[in-house]
């Protein structure tokens, strides 16, 4: 019983926000200090994940950020959502006018990776895709400054690989795997490669703390902690829906309101991206061998079909765009 209880409230703290909305925040518009050595950030990739650290970065840390992607249009997505969701903080009082328009002014944008090299931490939210990270961390060890510490927001690729492709810059390299959506959820899975320094890791605390973040430390194995838990579960209500065990409606209704959890599990999947639960799963599965992570055939399938979930209107369920 204590265990059930516990994975219901594991589960309910990874899922509780994942209907993003835009519902704001309900924290302090304070600075919560500053982190020394840390003056600016950048983001790479304004997906997601990496629109929503550039805006607790803003936020919380008043640090000035730039928010880099390989396309304009997600650019300015990124850019409209980040508005509405201070424009919502501003219409509930938890923000005045001003102080969202000056966190909006710290965040400044570029499709030039070059545009690193002033940042004193980047952070990495590109997608789960091993080659493009490995490309992206030898170019970060080119372009950012000497000391610059290197982050990633992987939610499965070895950190101790990715660190490699940085080749002496291996020693910065370090995994800060926020939580979706970032302006909500307070956890923070901090992953060190073999090759982090402890100064990477005392930086990387102290920058979670400053983003109003609670960090935790996992061991650099496939999926980390929380997507080892997480994913084989989503994975499972796919396999239920494509051996016919129920429905859509059915698999979610039984798992929110009989684990008391706020979303089911194919909601949960249509909200996180299914080529990023498909490519977690995969990892789980090639870096473990253990064929219990084998990926579901119908996520592999959705995924080659492009209905990757709410971001392209399209998943197990539809969404308005
Ligand atoms: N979605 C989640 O719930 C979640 C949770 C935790 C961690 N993550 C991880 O965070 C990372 C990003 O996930 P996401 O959901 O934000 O993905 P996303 O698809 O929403 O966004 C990825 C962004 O990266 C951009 N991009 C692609 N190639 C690029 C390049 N070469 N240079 C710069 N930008 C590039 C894309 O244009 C896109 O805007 C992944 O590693 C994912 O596994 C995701």
């Amino acid at each position: 019983m204590a265990a059930l209880r516990l994975t219901s409230t594991a589960l309910r703290a990874t899922t509780r926000s994942y209907a993003y909305g835009v519902r704001g925040f309900a924290t302090s518009s304070l600075r919560l200090g500053a982190v020394e050595g840390v003056d600016r950030i950048s983001v790479i990739g304004a997906g997601q994940m990496g629109l929503g650290i550039a805006l607790v970065a803003a936020r919380h840390a008043s640090l000035p950020v730039t928010l880099i992607d390989s396309s304009e249009t997600s650019i300015t997505k990124a850019i409209s959502f980040i508005s509405k969701l201070l424009d919502k903080d501003v219409s509930k009082s938890r923000l005045t006018e001003s102080q969202a328009g000056e966190i909006k002014a710290r965040i400044t944008t570029s499709t030039d990776i070059n545009d690193v090299s002033t940042s004193d931490f980047i952070i990495e939210a590109v997608p789960e895709i091993v080659e493009l990270k490995l490309k992206i961390f030898k170019q970060l060890a080119e372009v950012a400054k000497p000391t610059a510490v290197l982050a990633t927001n992987t939610s499965s690729i070895s950190i101790t690989k990715i660190a490699a492709a940085a080749g002496d810059a291996a020693d910065r390299v370090i995994s800060t795997h926020f939580m979706n959506p970032v302006p909500i959820q307070s956890g923070v899975e901090i992953i060190t490669a073999l090759q982090t320094s402890p100064q990477t890791l005392t930086t990387s605390i102290s920058l979670c703390k400053a983003l109003n973040k609670i960090p935790s430390k996992s061991a650099d194995t496939p999926g980390f902690l929380a997507n080892r838990i997480l994913m084989p579960y989503i994975n499972e209500a796919i396999i239920c829906l494509e051996s016919g065990i129920g429905t859509k409606e059915d698999i979610d209704a039984i798992m929110k309101n009989g684990t008391n959890v706020p979303m089911g599990p194919l909601t949960l999947a249509d909200f996180i991206g299914l080529d990023t639960c498909l490519a977690i799963m995969k990892v789980l599965h090639e870096d473990t061998g253990d064929s219990k992570y084998r990926p579901s055939v119908l996520l592999q399938r959705m995924v080659d079909a492009g209905w990757v979930g709410k971001k392209c209107g399209r998943g197990f369920y539809e969404y308005s765009k």
